[in-house]
């Protein structure tokens, strides 16, 4: 087990690393049929690219708005067009369910007295109803959003964000906790220390800034800050 030295506060990724984004397709996988995984994993890959692409194309738009738009894509992509399918399925993403382990590690987090926070690409409208569905509103100091800052991650504009938010400017007293392989790149480089949870079996992204750590679910982070 790695040891992170220094760690104030940890701060987590959202979507992927501690709520189940394939669940809405999953629930509704009699109405959609088969194909329901392999529309799920496009709309995440398109909502993600979106969010890369207007970061770069400066039109900013807040993630609920990409979702939809990702969504409208990757049904279009397998000739999806049942009515009222598409707000069934954005309805159900406000309402994501926590990964099973992820109440009991915030919680022995916690209990080692670091601050918690999310730092996400959600809106705060989307990032107020997952928390609350999953029951999460106690275990975290902060919820924060890309839409304070206005631009996606990794910008290192929204990981100094946390850094301003919590108060905590040297930048490697932040255990940053993240599924995206992209996201780990991103925090690592700005100077977090990142913990990657690999909920999809994937090898880390070949760009600057490498994980400190690999963990296969979230129950094994309170020992290791
Ligand atoms: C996030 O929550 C999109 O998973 C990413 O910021």
């Amino acid at each position: 087990m790695t040891k992170l030295q220094g760690i104030r506060a940890c701060v987590f990724d959202a979507y992927g690393t501690l709520f189940d984004v394939h669940g809405p397709m999953r629930k509704l996988s009699a109405e959609i049929g088969e194909k329901a995984d392999e529309i799920s994993r496009l709309w995440r890959q398109k909502q993600l690219e979106y969010t890369w692409l207007r970061s770069l194309m400066g039109v900013h738009a807040d993630f609920w708005h990409v979702t939809a738009e990702a969504l409208d894509y990757a049904l279009e992509h397998f000739g999806v067009e049942e009515p009222g399918l598409k707000d069934e399925i954005m309805a159900l993403y406000l309402k994501l369910e926590a990964y099973p382990e992820v109440v009991a590690a915030l919680e022995a987090v916690k209990a080692r007295n670091k601050l918690t926070a999310i730092l996400s690409n959600g809106s705060p409208a989307m990032l107020d109803s997952a928390v609350r569905h999953a029951g999460l509103e106690k275990l975290f100091n902060m919820v924060l959003s890309v839409e304070d800052v206005g631009i996606y991650k990794p910008s290192r504009r929204v990981y100094r964000h946390a850094t301003q938010k919590l108060q905590i400017h040297e930048a490697p007293s932040i255990c940053f906790i993240t599924a995206n392989t992209w996201d780990a790149a991103g925090a690592a480089q700005f100077g977090f220390q990142v913990v990657r949870v690999d909920r999809f079996g994937l090898k880390d992204d070949k760009l600057p800034g490498k994980p400190a750590a690999l963990i296969k679910d979230l129950s094994e982070l309170a020992a290791m800050v």
